[in-house]
């Protein structure tokens, strides 16, 4: 196959203020410093796995604007195949005002604006990307039916679909999960879409065999500093610990760069098993944040301070 992964998804502009704490409603604060950057869940994911030298695609909408030249721009000079990144003159490039404070921890506002025009009809044409794949990866900053028509068509081929239910705001249509081979939730998420809460290792054990049963063959459900729990394909659940993170600059995007990082490995490294391939996808995570922004934050495969391949 042509493609390590493609990744349908969201490009979004980020517009991020580092200010000392979030303003109170009604309240002015002084920042201390803003900086524009190129996000989007989807994108973040695919310029991760391709700054890890994975050879990527991105599927995704722009607008017809300054934003969306400059986010095409950016997507090629990381070598990413864009022959599927369409322009609409309907609507403008999505854009996160994002508010990160001196822990780290982050706040986001999503325009999405491109990103929901992009339908069925543009899966369709990018049929035979997606057919050259060995992962598929979305989130849910398109449309929920773009995600069903995305995976549709990769089943066809028997490429691993990967679904990162990212931002959960409302109703996750159920399909979704049975056509999903690995569905790849943070503990929020995970609450939402099991109905219970996720607090514990033994809840998210629970909630992987919930999911499971629902429909996804693969869970991995991301527990912060607690690591993660999965559900692996032998149906075994287990506790992946991580290391602490040494410095937290910003964590924005984080959740992207182990999703990226793992969708790749799924891809290239078949045989590496499951707990093997979480442990490095959250070392490479824990390393972005680090580093101010988002995709800029991401490390290359030079700049790991492991071999992620070996
Ligand atoms: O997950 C982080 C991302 O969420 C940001 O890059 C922002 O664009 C939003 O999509
Ligand atoms: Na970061």
């Amino acid at each position: 196959k042509k493609f390590d992964l493609c990744v349908v998804g969201s490009c979004n502009v980020d517009l991020i203020s580092y200010v000392d704490r979030t303003p109170k409603i009604g309240e002015t604060i002084e920042g201390n410093k803003f900086e524009k950057g190129f996000g989007g869940k989807g994108a973040n994911q695919c310029v991760q796995a391709a700054k890890l030298g994975g050879k990527v695609a991105m599927i995704g909408k722009l607008g017809d604007d300054v934003f969306g030249k400059e986010y095409l721009d950016n997507l090629k000079k990381l070598g990413i195949n864009t022959d599927h990144v369409s322009i609409t003159n309907e609507a403008a490039t999505g854009v996160a005002p994002i508010i990160v404070d001196k822990e780290g921890q982050n706040s986001i506002i999503v325009i999405l604006g491109a990103n929901l025009l992009l339908n069925e009809d543009d899966i369709k044409k990018a049929e035979n990307i997606i057919r050259q794949s060995k992962v598929v990866v979305c989130q849910l900053e398109i449309r929920q039916e773009t995600v069903a028509k995305t995976f549709e068509i990769a089943r066809k081929y028997s490429v691993l679909t990967i679904l990162n239910p990212a931002p959960m705001s409302g109703k996750l249509n159920q399909d979704l999960l049975k056509l999903a081979d690995v569905i790849c939730p943070n503990q929020t998420e995970a609450e939402i879409l099991c109905d219970i809460n996720v607090e514990t290792i033994d809840d998210a054990k629970k909630a992987c065999q919930k999911l499971h049963e629902l429909g996804s063959r693969i869970v991995i459900i991301t527990m912060g500093s607690q690591g993660a729990v999965i559900l692996n394909e032998q149906g075994q659940c287990e506790h992946v610990e991580i290391e602490k993170c040494s410095s937290v600059c910003d964590s924005t995007g984080a959740g992207d760069s182990f999703v990226g990082t793992l969708a790749l490995l799924m891809g290239r490294k078949e045989k590496m098993s499951l707990k093997e391939q979480v442990k490095r996808a959250c070392r490479v995570a824990s390393q972005s944040v680090e580093k101010k922004g988002t995709q800029t934050s991401y490390p290359t495969k030079d700049e790991l301070r492991f071999n992620l391949f070996e």
